[in-house]
């Protein structure tokens, strides 16, 4: 039996830079208790450090900062868990796109706060 595996399609993007986003795919090794963001942190350091995504404020479903599209539907990425065998297409969660799945957030912390928090290259 082979190992299982999460399939995770990420849309990609650097609005001062790139014409139109693109997607990138990766296959993660299933762990359990995976949440698309441990899935997106897994990918950040064993992948792509160059992806850039909202790491977690509380990492408990409260402060909302890991928002995510996920299969076409919004949720919080620490709180959607991943079953084993999963294909996942993950999008920003609006329109206002900082770069790849950072997006600029509203209602929440003030902006500053919440950049001290999303990883990108560099
Ligand atoms: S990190 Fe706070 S809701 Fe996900």
């Amino acid at each position: 039996m082979g190992e299982e595996k999460v399939v995770v399609h990420i849309e990609r993007s650097d609005p001062g830079a790139d014409v139109r986003p693109h997607w990138d795919r990766f296959e993660v090794p299933y762990q359990q208790r995976h949440s698309v963001l441990t899935l997106l942190n897994y990918i950040y350091e064993y992948y792509d450090r160059t992806l850039s995504y909202r790491n977690y404020t509380c990492g408990r479903g409260i402060c909302d900062s890991c928002r995510v599209n996920i299969n076409g539907k919004v949720g919080k990425g620490c709180a959607t868990p991943v079953p084993p065998g999963a294909e996942l297409y993950l999008k920003p969660c609006s329109p206002h796109v900082i770069k790849d799945l950072a997006t600029v957030l509203t209602g929440g912390p003030p902006e500053p706060a919440v950049l001290g928090v999303w990883r990108a290259e560099g």
